[in-house]
């Protein structure tokens, strides 16, 4: 395939869903009613839906299939062994605890490890990560270094070990239950972790005792980055690459909503079992029976087939290329754009477009919400309005203010892409007439996904 330079969907399209086409009146109809948050739009309202690449992907026929396969058994289901093996085959952890979804299994973890005094380091949180450590008391540290976002470098999702180094000194090793690095860093920028520093984070751990799991949402992408950008591994096949990155880790925690390929579902892995223990009986007061979890048995065979699918390399190919395709396309239109483009979005930085706009005005908000009026695209602020006010009610900007546009897997075509670049060049050319936000209304914890605004 090396010889042409158009990506094509290694698949054809087998069943079509229908996009409703709005008028930009409409879209401002549904932007008042929804108090200028995304979140609260009707999807049906939606053109293109960037807001999220979790969940929101197409199944293979393969996977539908294995949901008819589905076997409902309350315990020991023969749905739950083929899960189970698919998770093992790629993360030979002793346990694996299903859950409904990534933050099912962050929640039962952390209830178990966390508590006031205590700290969890990771390269970066995701926002569910850090709210599921700060309600137990504990506090969730992000260690990966300050960096330009327009510096081209293979692995800017890397923890910065000295400072983790620094950190287990400061506070010492038994306030840190555990170290987490999430792959691939998504709310740096979509970035991967290299296999040095994998191992590198598992040195220090190694010296002081200490866990290290991996939050692994994005493990499929960030293997193909470690193989196309690390020395060494590009004559190796995904699948040894993902054993040797769980290699280095303890457990994980999961969303298959991610490269599971499933539209719902996760799990919570781990060596130790009388930590393993202690989350089965949490899992079973919240979620359901160990052997299956938050889930259906058609669940866990969706899941199963998707792990199977989502270490392929045309699939891994065409996921990184088309996110590329996106992200540079914009980037040669001069829209500030995190570089290089990571594996499953691309952040544009809204801080740097709407200059003129402080952070405490939210840009990358209303970034969003004028890509929303004017082309029906829903992406999502990553900046001060997800981040930027403290469990003490206090509010500071953000370190950046981004739009993360997250592709679906499998799910838009290359035509649905170029609409999206040129409605975001539009914008971007009259990012001068933009104005900021003020929240009119907000609840005390993760504020983005209901509080209300109203444009300044
Ligand atoms: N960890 C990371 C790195 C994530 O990106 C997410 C979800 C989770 C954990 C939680 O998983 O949604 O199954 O409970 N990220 C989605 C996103 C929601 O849009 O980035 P979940």
């Amino acid at each position: 395939m090396d010889r042409w330079q158009t990506i094509i969907e290694p698949f054809r399209i087998h069943s079509v869903e229908p996009i409703r086409m709005t008028t930009v009146a409409e879209r401002e109809a549904a932007l008042k009613t929804a108090g200028y948050n995304l979140f609260n739009v009707h999807a049906a309202d939606v053109i293109i839906d960037l807001l999220t690449d979790s969940g929101t992907g197409a199944m293979s026929r393969d996977q539908w299939a294995a949901i008819q396969h589905g076997d409902e058994s309350y315990a020991g289901s023969p749905s739950w062994y083929r899960f189970l093996e698919a998770v093992q085959n790629l993360f030979p952890f002793k346990h694996v605890i299903p859950t409904h979804q990534g933050r099912a299994a962050e929640k039962i973890l952390f209830s178990v490890v966390g508590s006031p005094g205590k700290v969890v380091p990771n390269n970066a949180h995701f926002d569910t990560t850090r709210a599921n450590v700060e309600y137990t008391g504990a506090e969730a540290v992000d260690l990966t270094p300050p960096q330009d976002p327009q510096a081209i470098l293979p692995f800017k999702g890397d923890m910065d070990v000295a400072a983790l180094e620094r950190l287990i000194q400061e506070r010492g090793v038994g306030s840190i239950p555990v170290v987490f690095m999430t792959v691939t860093n998504n709310s740096m920028g979509g970035q991967p972790v290299s296999m040095a520093n994998l191992r590198a984070v598992r040195d220090v751990c190694n010296r002081h005792g200490l866990p290290l799991f991996l939050d692994a949402c994005r493990f499929a992408e960030n293997a193909w980055f470690i193989k196309e950008r690390e020395t060494g591994y590009a004559d190796k096949k995904i699948p040894d690459i993902v054993r040797e990155m769980a290699s280095f880790a303890d457990g994980m925690t999961m969303s298959a909503k991610k490269d599971g390929l499933a539209n719902i579902g996760g799990w919570l892995a781990m060596n130790d079992d009388s930590l393993a223990e202690r989350c089965r009986n949490m899992l079973i007061l919240t979620e359901g029976f160990p052997t299956y979890g938050g889930l259906a048995g058609r669940d866990l065979e969706a899941i199963a087939q998707g792990l199977e699918e989502v270490v392929e390399e045309d699939y891994l190919r065409y996921r990184i290329q088309s996110t590329a395709y996106l992200g540079e396309a914009l980037a040669a239109s001069d829209v500030p754009v995190i570089l290089p483009i990571g594996g499953h979005a691309v952040y544009i930085d809204a801080r740097r477009l709407l200059s003129h706009i402080t952070p405490l005005e939210y840009p990358g908000h209303s970034l969003a919400v004028e890509l929303y009026h004017e082309g029906g695209i829903r992406g999502v602020e990553i900046g001060t309005v997800m981040f930027g006010r403290h469990p003490d009610g206090t509010e500071t900007a953000a370190s950046m203010d981004l739009v993360r546009l997250a592709v679906p897997r499998r799910t838009y075509t290359q035509s649905h892409i170029d609409y999206v670049i040129e409605v975001v060049q539009f914008v971007a050319r009259r990012a001068s007439a933009l104005r900021g936000y003020r929240i009119t209304h907000e609840p005390p914890a993760l504020r983005h996904f209901t509080a209300r605004f109203e444009p300044l």
